[in-house]
C-alpha cells in the first residue's frame, strides 16, 4: 500500500503536478540531492549574484521556470544564513524588452555610489548580461550587453535601471557576458570583469553606471578550445606567508580536462587596471596548458560571494554541478541540476608554484548526524566493506602512502543492483580517478559515462588526506586539503548504500579515518 502511494506520488511529481512540494514529499523524488541546492522546480544553471548582506547569503541562479531545459533566462533566488539551509524566494529578475537575464553578480553599494539608495537604505546592485534572443535570430552580433538593477529591501524586489544597458556591445562581439564586479579600494572604483569570446575584459566605474574600458586579458593564456565564460577576479593571501596574489577564474566550454565544461584559473597581479599572470604560473597558449579548479565533469560557472565581512575573510565559491555536454538530458524531470557544496578557496605555495585549493566550508560539518564511525588503523589487501546501509556520507581519511604497498586503491559506493561509483588513486600514474561508467543510468548521453575522469596529484606528501562527500546523485572528492578536486554526478537506479574500500597490488594503510552519516536538509 505504502509502495503504491509512493509510486503515485512520484508519478505525479514526474508529470509536474506538484509545484509546491513539502520537504517530505520531495524526499520521494529520485536523485533529488539531500544537502545540495536544487531549484524547487524546472531548469537551473549557473549560480549568479552571490552576495552576503545583513546576515544572509544570497544565491541567485540561471532559471527557466517553464521547463526542465534551458530557455528564456530569469534569476531564481534563494537565501541562507548558514550556507546549508536554503530558503527559496520568488524569482528576482524576469526577462524584459532588452532580453533574457544571463549570468552576473551583485554587490552591496555601501557608500551609495550609484545613488540608488533612498532614506538611508543601502542598495544591493545586480550586474548582469541582457541577451536579446530576437537580435541573435536576426544574425546581429551585438545581442549581449551589460545591465544593472537594484534592490532596497534585502534583495526581495528589484528595479532595473532606466539607463540600461550600462555597457553596450559597441564592437559587436557575439559572446560578451557574465559580469562580476568588486570594489577596488586603492583606486576607489568598481572593477568589472566579463567574458568576451576568447578573453576577459576589465572595466572601471565610480558609480556602477558609467563604465570605462581598462584592459583585456587572456587571448594568449590558458585553454582556448571553447568559449570563455563567467570570470571572477579576487585577491587572496598566500597561506603561511605575508604575500597576496590575485586569482582569475575563467570557465570554458568545451575544453575541460575530462571533457565539456570546466573552470581554469590564473594567479598573478592586478594593478587596478590590468591583470598580469605570473609568467612561471602557466605556460602561454602555445603550450596549450591550463590549470584547473576541479577535474570532475560537474563543476561549472563557479564564482565567489561578494561582500563576505572582513571579520570572516573567506573567499567562498559555489559552482553549477553539471556540464553542458549533457545537462539538459539528465534523468530528473520536475527539476534539473544542483549546485556544488559551498567551498572556501585558499592559495598555497606548492612544488608546482601557486595553487588554488578548494574545500567545503566548515559549516558543512553541521551536516553530520553524530561522531561517525572510526576506521583508523585499517590495513586492507583486496576489499573490505565499511558501511552497508547509508547513502549520505562524509568520509575523512588519512592514508599512509609510505607504508602502503598497493599500486591502486580507493572507495566504491554501490547498491544491490550491481551499480557502483568508484573514486581511487593510482600510484604509478600519480593520478586520482573517478569512475562512473557503471553508476546507473547513463544512456541519456554518449558523453556521460564514457570514461574515467583523471586528475594528477600535486602534493608529494607521504600521507594523503582525503575528504569525500556523497549525496544521492553526486560525489565531491577533495584530496590533499583540496589541492585536487573531482566533482561528479551520477544517477543510480537505487541509492548507493554500501561503501567498500579496495586495494590492488598490495596493502593499503588507512592510518586514521572517520565516516559520518549526513542529514537530509531538504530535498530542495
Ligand atoms: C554559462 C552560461 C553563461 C551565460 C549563461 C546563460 O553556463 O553559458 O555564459 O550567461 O550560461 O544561461
Amino acid at each position: 500500500m505504502i509502495k503504491a502511494l509512493t509510486y503515485t506520488w512520484c508519478l505525479l511529481l514526474m508529470l509536474g503536478f506538484c509545484s509546491a512540494c513539502t520537504p517530505d514529499s520531495c524526499n520521494l523524488e529520485q536523485h533529488r540531492p539531500a544537502y545540495h541546492v536544487t531549484p524547487p522546480s524546472q531548469w537551473m544553471n549557473d549560480p549568479n549574484g552571490m552576495v552576503y548582506y545583513d546576515g544572509e547569503y544570497h544565491l541567485f541562479y540561471q532559471h527557466y521556470p517553464d521547463s526542465n531545459v534551458w530557455g528564456p533566462m530569469h534569476w531564481g533566488h534563494a537565501v541562507s544564513t548558514d550556507l546549508l539551509h536554503w530558503k527559496h524566494l520568488p524569482i528576482a529578475l524576469y526577462p524584459d524588452s532588452l532580453g533574457y537575464i544571463f549570468s552576473g553578480s551583485a554587490v552591496v553599494d555601501s557608500n551609495n555610489t550609484s545613488g540608488f539608495g533612498r532614506d538611508g537604505k543601502v542598495p544591493l546592485v545586480a550586474i548582469f548580461t541582457h541577451h536579446h534572443a530576437g537580435l541573435e535570430k536576426q544574425q546581429a552580433q551585438d545581442f549581449q550587453y551589460q545591465s544593472i538593477a537594484y534592490s532596497l529591501d534585502k534583495g526581495r524586489t528589484w528595479t532595473k535601471y532606466s539607463g540600461n544597458p550600462v555597457i553596450p556591445n559597441e564592437r559587436a562581439t557575439r559572446d560578451f557576458r557574465d559580469p562580476k564586479v568588486f570594489w577596488h579600494e586603492p583606486t576607489q572604483r568598481w572593477i568589472m570583469v566579463f567574458a568576451a569570446y576568447d578573453h576577459v575584459q576589465l572595466w572601471g566605474s565610480p558609480d556602477l553606471k558609467q563604465w570605462t574600458f581598462l584592459s583585456d586579458f587572456g587571448q594568449a593564456w590558458g585553454a582556448h578550445t571553447g568559449v570563455w565564460e563567467c570570470p571572477d577576479l579576487f585577491e587572496l593571501p598566500v597561506e603561511n606567508s605575508k604575500e597576496t596574489r590575485w586569482v582569475m577564474l575563467v570557465s570554458i566550454n568545451p575544453g575541460a580536462p575530462n571533457g565539456g565544461s570546466g573552470t581554469q584559473y590564473f594567479v598573478g597581479e592586478f594593478d587596478g587596471s590590468r591583470f598580469t599572470p605570473d609568467t612561471d604560473f602557466v605556460p602561454k597558449i602555445s603550450a596549450g596548458k591550463a590549470v584547473w579548479l576541479d577535474y570532475g565533469r560537474d563543476n561549472y560557472a563557479g564564482v565567489t560571494w561578494s561582500d563576505i565581512p572582513a571579520t570572516d575573510g573567506r573567499r567562498i565559491m559555489m559552482g553549477w554541478m553539471s556540464n553542458w555536454d549533457y545537462a539538459q538530458l539528465v534523468p530528473t524531470y520536475t527539476w534539473r541540476s544542483a549546485m556544488t557544496l559551498p567551498r572556501a578557496l585558499t592559495l598555497h605555495s606548492t612544488p608546482n608554484g601557486y595553487q588554488l585549493f578548494s574545500f567545503p566550508v566548515t559549516e558543512t560539518t553541521k551536516l553530520r548526524t553524530g561522531p561517525g564511525k572510526s576506521i583508523s588503523g585499517l590495513s586492507i589487501n583486496g576489499e573490505k566493506e565499511l558501511i552497508s546501509n547509508q547513502s549520505l556520507l562524509e568520509l575523512q581519511l588519512t592514508i599512509d602512502l609510505k607504508q602502503s604497498t598497493a599500486s591502486q586503491f580507493g572507495l566504491e559506493f554501490s547498491n544491490d543492483l550491481g551499480e557502483r561509483y568508484r573514486l581511487g588513486f593510482d600510484k604509478r600514474s600519480n593520478n586520482f580517478f573517478s569512475d562512473r561508467t557503471r553508476s546507473g543510468s547513463g544512456t541519456f548521453s554518449e558523453k556521460f559515462a564514457d570514461k574515467l575522469h583523471e586528475a594528477p596529484r600535486i602534493l608529494r606528501n607521504d600521507t594523503l588526506q582525503w575528504s569525500i562527500f556523497l549525496d544521492y546523485a553526486s560525489a565531491e572528492s577533495f584530496a590533499d586539503q583540496g589541492s585536487v578536486v573531482l566533482t561528479d554526478i551520477f544517477f543510480p537506479s537505487a541509492p548507493f548504500h554500501r561503501v567498500t574500500v579496495f586495494s590492488a597490488g598490495g596493502q593499503l594503510i588507512i592510518s586514521s579515518g572517520n565516516i559520518y552519516s549526513l542529514k537530509t536538509i531538504c530535498r530542495h
